[in-house]
């Protein structure tokens, strides 16, 4: 019997930022990782507040996609994707993010992109903000502490919707919106970094701007999904979480209260939101105790509960401990860091490797929101080598995508409804963590490195085939 839906969304998934270089042709614009360096799982990357001469910054090439959509999109259908994450470059459609009229050769660019995918059957899945604030909104509205942010992606919205209608027609507003939930989303998501230069692990942390700059993604997001709703009734409208999985180091109560305060703060506090229409109890005791005051204006209640989600995405790579045990060995982490779970190895990079842990966790959200998911990042990034014969023998990774599938098939059995699933970095592109080519998570191989070198040519992995049998077999064939 077949577990997963008949028309399953199987695919890949992919950012801008780190697969389409071209960062500054036809008349595109710079967004924040065009200013972020390259760093390394020890040296973190930097952010510097102009480019500066003789540093290598990864994303202006990065595997340049801008140049091999075509050949890249007919790898992704002979794998048999159904369909295609990506997302646009606010900054190719309108160079500054303030803009009244868009950038023709950017609209142009991404028309093509899709035509190509739907071409194949491929269903483009569309992330209108993926970690790429125009860098000119940082230095003007330091980012999305400026209301005036609200307007502008409105106005980029109401572009690629019109645009784009009749190609695309899941949408996901912001990527992983919840990671301004820590320091290190003023960087990432927010763009609250105006001035600063130097490394992303040292940007000073002012909850107070951090908190308000989300709420105005949090009313910018329910404001587009509202004209979606009304104008374009085809579409379906997503979130996207980082959903890092936290269990109590230990069943004393206090672990247990500490891992549910994090829970709620870090994976739960933006889909609340998003779903339910309005902001949880529980944020108000968390907000008045740090001291900050989120400035409403009136009206965003009301757009806040008329711009809810039709289905729910997240990632997920890991996950972490939580306690208040002094001696516990630390982890590392998606954005964030826990203690080391003793049962779970990690990857190269720390990661706790954890499918069963989400099996947990689609169950978890599914529980509390009943409405459709969908599994948009997930997988290993490894160091890939290439054999003499030529081969990439990635079977790690086949052994992660195979365990992971495994458990998000007995949620579905569980009772949850999932739509999709999509690998993250189904070609190997830019780490958003530390900028390497190293860190690979691909199923097709690119011939690039870390100090800029590589031909740029693309080779299947042994994963490949393994993807392209799970996919024919509608995940039956795992082996
Ligand atoms: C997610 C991001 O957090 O994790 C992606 O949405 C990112 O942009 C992915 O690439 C994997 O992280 P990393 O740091 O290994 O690239």
């Amino acid at each position: 019997m077949q577990i997963l839906k008949k028309d399953f969304l199987w695919g890949g998934a992919t950012a801008a930022n780190q697969f389409e270089g071209a960062w500054n042709i036809d008349g595109k614009g710079s967004s924040v990782p065009d200013l972020c360096t390259n760093g390394s799982h020890t040296s973190p990357k930097r952010v510097t507040n102009k480019i500066e001469e003789g540093v290598f910054y990864p994303s202006h090439e990065a595997i340049d996609f801008y140049h091999h959509y075509k050949e890249d999109i007919a790898l992704f259908a002979a794998m048999g994707f159904k369909t295609f994450r990506m997302s646009i470059a606010w900054t190719r459609i309108f160079p500054t993010g303030m803009e009244k009229e868009p950038n023709e050769a950017g609209l142009l660019f991404y028309e093509a992109v899709f035509d190509e995918c739907l071409k194949y059957g491929i269903e483009p899945l569309v992330t209108i903000s993926h970690y790429e604030m125009p860098y000119a909104l940082v230095e003007t509205c330091n980012g999305w502490e400026d209301r005036a942010c609200i307007d502008y992606f409105t106005n980029y919205c109401e572009v690629i919707f019109e645009r784009y209608k009749d190609k695309v027609k899941y949408w996901l507003t912001f990527n992983e919106i919840n990671g301004g939930t820590l320091p290190l989303g003023s960087l990432l998501s927010l763009g609250t970094i105006k001035g600063y230069n130097g490394k992303i692990t040292e940007v000073p942390d002012r909850p107070q701007e951090r908190f308000q700059a989300l709420h105005n993604q949090l009313v910018a997001s329910a404001k587009v999904i509202k004209i979606a709703h009304d104008k374009y009734p085809n579409f379906k409208m997503g979130n996207m979480i980082v959903f890092i999985t936290m269990y109590p180091y230990t069943c004393n109560p206090d672990d247990i209260v500490e891992t549910q305060k994090k829970m709620r703060m870090m994976n739960w506090l933006c889909s609340d939101v998003q779903v339910r229409g309005y902001y949880p109890s529980y944020a108000k005791r968390y907000l008045e105790e740090k001291g900050i005051q989120i400035k409403m204006k009136p009206g965003d209640e009301e757009i806040l509960k008329e711009g809810t989600i039709d289905f729910y995405t997240f990632s997920y790579y890991m996950s972490n401990c939580v306690g208040l045990m002094p001696d516990a060995a630390e982890s590392t982490g998606n954005l964030i860091g826990g203690l080391k779970n003793p049962y779970l190895k990690a990857s190269d990079w720390g990661w706790q490797i954890d499918p069963k842990g989400l099996r947990f966790t689609l169950n978890e959200i599914y529980d509390r929101y009943q409405i459709p998911l969908m599994v948009v990042e997930n997988g290993l990034g490894a160091y890939d080598k290439i054999e003499e014969d030529g081969t990439i023998n990635d079977t790690y990774r086949i052994e992660y995508l195979k365990e992971h599938i495994i458990q998000m098939k007995e949620a579905v059995a569980d009772g949850v409804d999932l739509m999709g699933y999509t690998p993250w970095g189904c070609i190997d592109l830019i780490s958003a963590s530390t900028g390497e080519m190293a860190k690979r998570y691909g199923f097709i191989f690119v011939d690039k490195y870390d100090d800029g070198s590589g031909t740029l040519e693309r080779k299947k992995k042994k994963s490949f085939e393994w993807y392209q049998k799970v996919i024919g077999s509608n995940g039956e064939k795992l082996d």
